[in-house]
């Protein structure tokens, strides 16, 4: 018989569906998390599956991710597949009782994400999604700092986040629309925009246009440029781009508000000016290892770290199926402006 394992010598067994380029961060996390183990990996693609689970210790390698379901050590699944994939991997997943955590976004629509949520609500399991940037330290702080008054009152917002032209095409399902439903408003925008209404709360109105024509042969847009209202009354103007002829990502938010600034920069680059901090107006970069000491330099452990927090506690992620919801609903809401040529509203919705 095997020794019985203390509370803090417990592992929460991890299977890893997906196992393409997002995966390796993912697995290097799980790694580096003492109450986390891989149990097994899942990919179509055999070799890639292969060479997960010997880099990374797993047991079992499997070509769908059906095949894991009848392993009781695999208690949660990480899925990093392809975005039309997200909702019936999580649903099955939640469906055999296990929990899940999701790579942003939830899914391709709103009606996916319904499902998800019902299927985790009556299964009583974890749904997390992977807003990962939600636990880097530099957007952490700034959505500190902002809710804190740090600021003063939130007036507007500018966040761009433009990648070089010949990156996305090597990844064949994102310029499907079909799978990846949407361009760089769905790949890039997931981010910014959760970060945007974690931030400033929720939009009220959103006024989109797309553009496409630089990346060959593609379903979806290689640019587009959204203007928003949040409730707040904070205005934002906010642009994603997948055609950038530098070859090289260009990425920040700046909040203006009435009694300072924030702006990220990249994922490191965090700077603040306050009246209320400083006593002047001066833009100034902060030491975040000062600003943020007990936040883990690696964003994707803090992820995990945080699901594994949930499915131990109980408690609901800060990431939730609901908040993951509320990126796709906007999202959607924008490639229906950007059809119809209006500015839209966004229903404002109770918690349920
Ligand atoms: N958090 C981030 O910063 C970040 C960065 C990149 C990608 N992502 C997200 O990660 C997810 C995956 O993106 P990626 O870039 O790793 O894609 P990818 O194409 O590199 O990897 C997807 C993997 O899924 C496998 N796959 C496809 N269909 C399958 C099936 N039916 N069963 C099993 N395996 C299957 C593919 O063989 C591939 O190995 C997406 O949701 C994407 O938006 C997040």
């Amino acid at each position: 018989m095997s020794p019985p394992v203390s509370a803090s010598e417990r592992r929460t067994g991890l299977a890893v569906v997906g196992c393409g380029g997002i995966s390796r961060a993912h697995l290097r996390a799980i790694d580096a998390e003492p109450r986390a183990r891989l149990v097994a990996v899942a990919d179509l693609d055999a070799e890639r599956a292969r060479e997960a689970a010997r880099k990374h210790g797993a047991g079992r390698t499997c070509a769908s991710w059906d095949e894991l379901w009848s392993d009781p050590a695999v208690e949660a699944v990480d899925v990093c597949l392809p975005h039309h994939l997200h909702a019936p991997a999580a649903i099955a997943a939640l469906e055999h009782g296990r929990h899940v955590l999701v790579e942003k976004p939830v899914a391709n629509t709103v009606a996916e994400a319904d499902q998800m949520i019902a299927a985790a609500r009556a299964a009583g399991r974890v749904l997390m999604v992977g807003h990962m940037k939600r636990f880097s330290r530099t957007f952490g702080t700034m959505q500190r700092l902002v809710t804190g008054g740090a600021i003063g009152r939130p007036i507007a917002c500018e966040a761009f986040w433009h990648g070089p032209r010949e990156i996305m095409p090597k990844i064949p399902w994102v310029l499907k629309k079909a799978q990846g439903g949407g361009g760089p408003l769905m790949g890039f925008g997931t981010h910014y925009l959760d970060l945007l209404r974690w931030t400033l709360g929720e939009a009220a109105e959103v006024a989109c246009f797309t553009t496409c024509g630089v990346v060959e042969n593609s379903e979806v847009e290689d640019t587009a440029v959204l203007a928003l209202r949040f409730r707040v009354g904070a205005l934002g103007a906010v642009h994603f781009s997948w055609s950038r002829a530098v070859k090289a990502y260009d990425e920040h938010i700046r909040i203006l508000g009435t009694g300072g600034e924030v702006l990220v920069r990249g994922e490191k680059e965090l700077h603040l000016a306050s009246e209320t901090r400083f006593g002047d107006r001066k833009l100034r970069r902060l030491d975040l290892d000062a600003e943020a000491p007990d936040w883990p330099a690696d964003p994707f452990s803090g992820q995990l770290a945080h699901f594994l927090d949930c499915i131990e506690t109980g408690q609901a992620p800060l990431t939730d199926g609901p908040s993951g919801r509320a990126t796709v609903e906007l999202i959607e809401v924008a490639y229906r402006s950007a059809e119809t040529g209006e500015t839209l509203t966004i229903e404002e919705r109770g918690e349920g």
